[in-house]
């Protein structure tokens, strides 16, 4: 018997870091994710097949799954380490896996318990943004309470964003301690994002790309002061902004990972990023569940 469950990948629109430390950030669920398939078997319960390749990926299953009798079979259709949300995802889609195999109902306090387990693996103390819009999809205005994760969804039109994968993996543990050594000084900074992303979420919520492209290159200069950014991630920024894009940001915890570009004629930035050597892709909104 096999048990399969897809769950998609998010990128961050604005926000990130930020998100942290309380503040809200703005994440939307992409087209792009990862299935992961649950076959039972003789012998420890080990992968099978998968397209990625992790050294904490054995660790993450057994969070979820038992020791003996089970095979897993991943597959991605999401750049990893990308800051696109490969953990999130593939913690959601084993943990919706999981719960069918025991013959379980998709419950989403549960679906939510499980996938948290498996993005600690990966993430230490994730923030929890990834897997709540993996879990939910479309897009959230995601912050963190003394009593736990608050959320609303957002109703955004469809967004013309091209991803520029800079082909640099990031590592999200080593950014978000970056930039703890850096409070009290960066909490400014931080909390500056936080008033962009309100003060943009009504030109976001009708589409006025230049005013939500300028905001974008504003929340990245707000993560180049917090020390994420990167050169050639400034370098893409760029390219794309003189391809026509209204405004680009790094997305994600940055140090690697990818650009997300606005760009009403996504073809110019798609063609000089290739130019570059790099790879490029439009993505639209996973639709909410
Ligand atoms: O997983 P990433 O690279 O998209 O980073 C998540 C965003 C951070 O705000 C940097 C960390 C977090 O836990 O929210």
């Amino acid at each position: 018997m096999m048990h399969s469950a897809f769950a998609p990948g998010k990128l961050i629109l604005m926000g990130e870091h930020a998100v942290v430390y309380g503040h809200p950030a703005l994440a939307m669920a992409v087209e792009r994710g990862m299935t992961v398939s649950l076959k039972d078997r003789k012998g420890p319960t080990a992968l099978v097949n998968a397209q990625i390749n992790d050294p904490r990926l054995a660790q993450a299953l057994l969070t979820v799954l038992p020791e003996e009798g089970v095979g897993v079979t991943i597959n991605s259709t999401l750049p990893t380490g990308r800051g696109m949300g490969s953990s999130a995802a593939l913690a959601v889609a084993l943990g919706r896996a999981s719960l069918a195999r025991e013959g379980l109902e998709a419950d989403p306090a549960e679906i939510n318990r499980r996938a948290f387990k498996v993005e600690r693996v990966f993430h230490g103390t994730p923030s929890g943004i990834d897997h709540t819009v993996s879990m939910l999809g479309g897009a959230l205005r995601y912050w963190r309470t003394e009593s736990g994760p608050q959320f609303e969804a957002v109703d955004l039109p469809p967004l013309p964003i091209v991803v520029i994968d800079s082909g640099i993996a990031g590592n999200t543990a080593e950014m978000v301690a970056q930039v703890a050594a850096k409070q009290p000084a960066a909490h400014r900074d931080l909390a500056e994002m936080a008033n962009l992303l309100d003060g943009t979420l009504p030109a976001l919520k009708k589409g006025d790309w230049v005013a939500v492209g300028h905001a974008w290159l504003e929340n990245h200069r707000l993560l180049q002061a917090v020390g994420v950014s990167t050169p050639l991630l400034d370098r893409l920024v760029r390219l794309a902004v003189d391809a026509g894009a209204t405004g680009a940001k790094l997305a994600g915890a940055g140090g690697g990972g990818v650009v997300i570009a606005l760009a009403p004629e996504p073809e110019a930035v798609i063609g000089q990023a290739e130019a570059a050597g790099f790879n490029a892709f439009v993505t639209g909104c996973y639709p909410s569940r």
